[in-house]
């Protein structure tokens, strides 16, 4: 590193350096030297984490290209760091962030860290909503990355055809309009949503138009959407028993009070459940594929939860997560095809017929009217 120091260098506005993915302000300020900022911003970064021990600094002269400095001005803040034991320059193959900080007692390495909520104290305002609380009590981690044996809601990765999507998506790359880059309406891409309702009156029978289906990152983000524009907190959802985790998550963190009903040889007990809550305001169900269970909701069945759900105003979702798939035959229809009344919906993913880490699926509306939704009488 050369010795001498850049100072005082006329410089710039807010910079984020593209090659270092490092954000910098060097706007001119109380007349600090700028290779001075560029260190205390470098120190800061290395500080909190934002980069990493280990991790090589950009180059000095692609840094100073990408900031508009002088050589000199990046190479003085490097040697400051490597000074104060920041960095250490490895010969001639770069600059490094040190992996033992001289703050290192002052700022617990990542893992150390808790992911606690703040003590909130006696008498002090909770940090997070209650809202917060309850998802925060069931944590982030989830979902396995490499397929177990006999795991029930995973598709087989290895056979996934990567060389013909890689193929596909290249292509329709090569088609986008300048257009297509913007922001998408909230439902998201309007001619996906159409071949996807096309899709499902196909195949599920499915009583939608391309303006009744809105995008989603998958049946999780669409329960949870639901649950939020159809409940308020302390109203009754009927969940199947034994059922999937991911609706009792997205049900209780939106305060819903949950009913569960046992599931028998013909798909969850009407019977049982309006016993245990004879008005419940939601029901979910996994009519096609009982989770996990596998039962196919009988034709009988399907027909006797409709006309409750009508009798008493209660909304229904139904969740077809993996109705692609049978060993023989066809599925009954969707639940919501046979729905005169509007008071299903339906939510599909893409999860198992692609692939979960593409973060696809949707959900069909009803439109409800005041028809839909008469006075509650059992
Ligand atoms: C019953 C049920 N619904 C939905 C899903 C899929 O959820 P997502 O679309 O969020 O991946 C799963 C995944 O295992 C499931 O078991």
């Amino acid at each position: 590193m050369p010795e001498q120091l850049s100072c005082g260098e006329a410089v710039p506005r807010q910079y984020a350096a593209s090659g270092s993915l490092l954000a910098f302000n060097l706007e001119p300020d109380s007349g600090q030297p700028v290779y001075a900022r560029l260190y205390a911003q470098l120190r800061e970064a290395i500080l909190t984490g934002r980069v990493e021990a280990g991790t090589r600094l950009p180059a000095s002269r692609v840094l100073a290209a990408e900031l508009g400095l002088s050589r000199n001005t990046v190479v003085a803040a490097y040697t400051r760091l490597a000074d104060e034991g920041y960095a250490h320059a490895r010969g001639g193959a770069g600059v490094y962030v040190a992996s033992v900080l001289p703050e290192d007692a002052a700022f617990p390495p990542l893992e150390a860290r808790t992911d606690a909520v703040p003590d909130e104290g006696a008498g002090a305002p909770p940090v997070l909503s209650a809202r917060g609380r309850q998802l925060a009590a069931m944590g982030l981690e989830g979902g396995s990355a490499s397929p177990v044996p006999f795991v029930a809601d995973v598709p087989a990765f290895d056979v996934f055809p990567l060389d013909s999507w890689v193929r596909l998506m290249a292509r329709s790359w090569r088609q986008v309009q300048p257009d297509m880059l913007g922001y998408a309406p909230a439902a998201g891409h309007a001619p996906l949503r159409e071949v996807i309702a096309q899709n499902l009156r196909a195949t599920r029978f499915l009583r939608a138009a391309g303006s009744d289906v809105i995008m989603t990152s998958g049946s999780q983000q669409s329960l949870d959407l639901l649950a939020r524009v159809l409940l308020d907190p302390g109203e009754a959802v009927w969940v199947e028993e034994p059922g999937y985790g991911g609706t009792r998550s997205a049900f209780s963190a939106a305060g819903a009070r949950l009913v569960p009903v046992p599931v028998d040889a013909e798909g969850l007990s009407v019977e049982e459940g309006r016993r245990r809550e004879p008005l419940p305001k939601l029901i979910f169900v996994t009519p096609s594929h009982q989770y996990p269970l596998g039962v196919t909701m009988s034709m009988a069945r399907r027909v006797e939860l409709l006309a409750f759900a009508q009798s008493c105003g209660a909304l229904v979702v139904e969740d077809d997560y993996d109705s692609e798939f049978r060993y023989a035959g066809t599925t009954l229809p969707a639940l919501q095809s046979m729905d005169s009344a509007g008071r299903v919906f339906y939510l599909g993913t893409f999860s198992k017929s692609l692939l979960p880490r593409f973060g696809l699926g949707c959900w069909c509306r009803h439109r409800l009217t005041r028809r839909h939704l008469p006075t509650p009488k059992v």
